[in-house]
């Protein structure tokens, strides 16, 4: 079994030490693949154009969160995505701090700062703010359990509105129910067919009036002149996003100068290169024990 890495070379060179620590066998980038029998799996965020190229591929594992870039991979083999309680906390850390701004009405202060215009304006209580988190897996449940303790109502919402104990959750044909209670809404989800587009003009009208976007989903999931639209008529009050649809968002565009909206480049989380390369050591360890992998994508639901 040998892995196939692509990356850049100072990613490289940490994977290329953790791999060598283990003597476990890896090549990096294509060009230096002397024979493509031989490689089993594929580290990447893009695969190779010419995946067929290798016959004997067994696992694709993407070097992120994310899965939606990699496109459908031939019959029996396996996709998993990068886990690791790095990533976790640190899309955590993210989530609660974008919260906490528009909670404390951060765009508004921003923009007053820049103006230098000293203005106080009231706030809501916590305990009468209901965050609704769309997404309760493995990154949503965390940042729930945070804003529970710091004080916030907070429900949840999943396709098949699978219960998670301490907070309401809602599945798919309760969408209008959950949103409609939501003044804060945080959308952790995976980019699929179901959720592409999925926050639009209808989605934002279900939402009470002055509600506030926290988005570390996916950009193609968010139609962003519905945002407009949404927040002009003061159906949004504000909006934190970390992922912009398209990315990234291009000069001149209209959310770049919004006083509303406070944007950072899809910095959520970021793989720590040692930990990547511990995950898909352990993936090529299950495989190789044949045991479920870490990470595991089901391709037909697309996470
Ligand atoms: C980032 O968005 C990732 O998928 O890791």
């Amino acid at each position: 079994m040998a892995l196939l890495y692509l990356s850049t070379p100072k990613r490289a060179a940490v994977w290329q030490k953790v791999f060598a620590d283990v003597g476990e066998e890896m090549v990096i980038g294509e060009d230096a693949v002397k024979d493509p029998a031989a490689i089993t799996h594929i580290a990447c965020w893009y695969p190779p154009v010419d995946i067929a190229r290798y016959p004997n591929l067994r696992v694709v594992i993407s070097v992120g969160a994310g899965v939606d870039q990699i496109p459908a991979l031939p019959g029996g083999v396996q996709l998993s995505r990068t886990v690791s309680s790095q990533i976790d906390r640190m899309v955590r850390e993210w989530v609660v701090m974008a919260t906490l701004m528009l909670h404390r009405g951060m765009a508004t202060y921003i923009d007053q700062a820049a103006r230098q215009v000293w203005q106080a304006h009231a706030g809501t209580a916590m305990r009468e703010t209901t965050v609704g988190i769309m997404g309760t897996g493995r990154v949503g449940l965390p940042v729930a359990r945070t804003l529970i303790d710091l004080g916030f109502n907070v429900c949840g919402w999943n396709r098949s509105g699978r219960p998670v104990e301490g907070m309401p959750v809602y599945g798919e044909r309760d969408l209008d129910r959950f949103l409609g209670q939501t003044n804060l809404l945080i959308c952790l989800l995976p980019l699929t067919d179901q959720t592409r587009g999925l926050m639009s003009s209808t989605f934002f009208e279900k939402l009470p009036i002055r509600s506030r976007l926290v988005h570390a989903g996916r950009g193609a999931q968010l139609d962003m002149d519905a945002l407009h639209a949404a927040l002009q008529e003061g159906r949004i009050e504000s909006a934190m996003l970390d992922v912009t649809n398209p990315e990234p968002l291009p000069q001149g565009h209209w959310a770049w100068s919004d006083p509303r909206v406070i944007i950072t480049p899809h910095i959520g989380s970021v793989t720590d290169y040692e930990e990547g390369a511990r995950h898909v050591l352990a993936v090529i360890k299950a495989d190789r024990d044949g045991c479920e992998i870490p990470g595991r994508v089901d391709q037909n639901l697309g996470y």
